[in-house]
């Protein structure tokens, strides 16, 4: 069996519907499943999902492809990790399987990385790594983590690194902008080493921590590169995913100390902001590990002020979220190293949902003994309250909140009832703002339709592949021709084509998505009579026809020369004949 066959043949064996209802809630309606998107912004059940062509696209921010498209993007996995995933629940060995991978255009970024990364942790081994070493020993870093977090350590000679890499043929241009140098120099000079991955894991950059007394920066970070996205960088993310599965949680902390800490304990299933601020698109990363979220942010007031902002951002893309609080300014890795790993397993497991975090915390911020600030406290909490979808926990915060500010409890249901109906009224005008219209397709004319439909029946229908090759069907633009004779190549390379394998196909040929989306997405009829198809072949060459001798009468326009005006026409004449 060749790769090709294995490839298809765990995508057959697979159903797209079963996968893609494994991550979000599908609805049937009729013969598709229905579901809210996951790759965009959305409240809406605009993905649909064919078990029949065993495909999946959004009418909202136009997504789509095959099982493999599907899990490559949700779980931002390469092909290569994608079809091990994905055949081992197919029951089929991917193991010698030999796919060509995509050539990366930053290929040559990632493998200056990657050979960094071998340079420092080979150092920490060294006569030279001997105080760096210690350093870790003091702060309980066993060889064991050294090794899974790929901790490593840059020398004092200034140079190391760049030299090496110059004398692999790097120039120093490329290794300032991707940050492995700086102004000739080794960016990372006397430091201990922690490589940053992207979201599929591959190393992106590092952060380096001062071990001896020195009174400079305690972390130097890699700067904005082509591969390094800071905004979209959570630490440990492609490292946590299979714990998260497996746990059903994801916990988001503060620093890599807290991160690495937490591992050595079994807690596998932690990502670290790097800080406390936290960017859009680094909680929607997060949201698409788990739905469950615990954040546990240092035990200072930047740590709780984190837990408050980035909780309620959280709350507000209907993530479930809690709050574990730790006291006396202690951070996740100080916590656990005093209070050992029973301690932190007991607030992992009493965590407090966030309104209730956000309800107690309240409290601080009003003088009660004010009547305004009295009733300015209640307001917040009851609206507050009101974003808690259990109906029993609101009646909970209720009764307390009745005996403790002493106001009859049918005064505040009357009042939380108000701010239950502005939420549903938000939702609403929310849920229209963003129901945008199927994506509107530039205006086709019955030429541009009749060449989408011809190229769709070129994907059902071998008879039309055969026409096509025999007769050639010009099409009017230029990436319909390029998809045309991709796919009569892949027809005759392969010997039988589906809309669904021809997607993976289209991997290794991203140029040609957008026309391929446009031709599956045109809802062209599945069963039609042979006849209507030979007639849109007639119409596509109808217009190349037209188009053809509207381009020559413009030339006649335009040529001075008799003779060659009554040779152009002629051309025109015999056209037009044979039309
Ligand atoms: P912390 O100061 O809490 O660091 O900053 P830490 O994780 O506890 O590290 P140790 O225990 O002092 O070694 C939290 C995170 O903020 C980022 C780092 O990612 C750090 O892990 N940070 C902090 C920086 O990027 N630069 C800094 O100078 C400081
Ligand atoms: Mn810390």
């Amino acid at each position: 069996m060749n790769d090709r066959n294995l490839v298809d043949e765990i995508r057959r064996k697979i159903d797209i519907v079963d996968i893609v209802s494994s991550y979000i809630p599908l609805t049937q309606k009729g013969k598709n499943f229905f579901g809210v998107c996951p790759f965009h912004d959305d409240t809406n059940p605009s993905m649909s999902v064919s078990r029949e062509k065993q495909i999946y696209r959004c009418f909202s921010c136009g997504a789509s492809g095959n099982v493999f498209n599907f899990v490559m993007d949700y779980e931002h996995l390469g092909f290569r990790e994608t079809l091990k995933f994905l055949g081992e629940k197919a029951n089929i060995n991917v193991d010698e399987l030999h796919i060509s991978t995509k050539p990366n255009k930053n290929q040559k970024f990632y493998d200056a990385y990657d050979f960094g990364l071998k340079f420092y942790q080979n150092n920490l081994n060294t006569i030279d790594g001997k105080q760096a070493k210690d350093y870790l020993k003091k702060r309980q870093i066993n060889d064991e983590l050294i090794k899974e977090f790929g901790i490593g350590l840059s020398l004092k000679r200034p140079d190391d690194l760049t030299k090496i890499l110059l004398g692999k043929g790097y120039n120093l241009n490329l290794l300032n902008l991707i940050g492995l140098s700086s102004q000739d120099r080794d960016t990372y000079i006397d430091r201990i080493i922690f490589p940053l991955t992207d979201t599929s894991g591959k190393v992106v950059g590092f952060s380096g921590r001062i071990y001896k007394d020195q009174n400079i920066n305690k972390y130097l970070n890699t700067k904005e590169t082509p591969i390094f996205k800071k905004g979209e960088l959570i630490y440990h993310y492609a490292e946590s995913k299979d714990s998260v599965r497996q746990k059903k949680e994801v916990i988001v902390m503060e620093g890599f100390m807290d991160v690495i800490r937490a591992s050595s304990i079994g807690y596998r299933n932690t990502v670290a902001l790097m800080g406390t601020a936290m960017t859009k698109e680094q909680a929607n990363l997060i949201k698409r590990l788990s739905n469950n979220i615990i954040i546990c942010f240092d035990g200072d007031e930047p740590g709780q002020h984190a837990n408050l902002v980035n909780g309620e951002q959280f709350a507000s893309m209907g993530i479930d979220v809690k709050v574990i609080e730790l006291h006396d300014g202690l951070d996740p890795d100080t916590y656990i190293l005093q209070y050992g790993q029973e301690k932190f397993k007991a607030l992992v497991e009493n965590a407090i949902n966030f309104q209730d975090y956000k309800i107690s915390s309240l409290k601080n911020n009003y003088n009660l003994t004010s009547d305004e600030e009295k009733v300015a406290y209640i307001n917040s909490v009851l609206e507050t309250t009101s974003k808690i979808n259990d109906e029993i926990h609101r009646e909970i915060i209720l009764k307390k909140l009745a005996i403790e500010v002493n106001i009859g409890y049918n005064t505040l249901e009357k009042r939380l009832q108000a701010f239950l109906e502005k939420n549903k009224n938000e939702e609403k005008k929310h849920v229209l703002s963003v129901q945008i219209e199927p994506k509107k397709t530039k205006k086709r004319n019955k030429y541009i339709t009749s060449s989408l439909a011809v190229l769709y029946y070129m994907l059902i229908k071998n008879w039309v592949i055969v026409k096509y090759d025999r007769e050639g069907i010009y099409f009017p633009e230029e990436n319909m021709r390029f998809l045309a004779s991709e796919i009569s190549y892949y027809y005759h390379k392969y010997g039988t084509i589906t809309i669904a394998d021809f997607y993976t196909y289209l991997n290794e040929k991203e140029n040609l998505l957008p026309i391929y989306n446009e031709v599956i997405s045109s809802n062209f009829d599945d069963n039609p009579k042979d006849e209507a198809i030979l007639d849109y072949i007639k119409v596509v060459r109808e217009g190349v026809l037209k188009s053809e001798i509207k381009r020559l009468e413009g030339l006649i326009r335009n040529t001075v020369d008799p003779l060659e005006k009554a040779r152009i026409a002629e051309k025109i004449r015999c056209l037009k004949i044979g039309s």
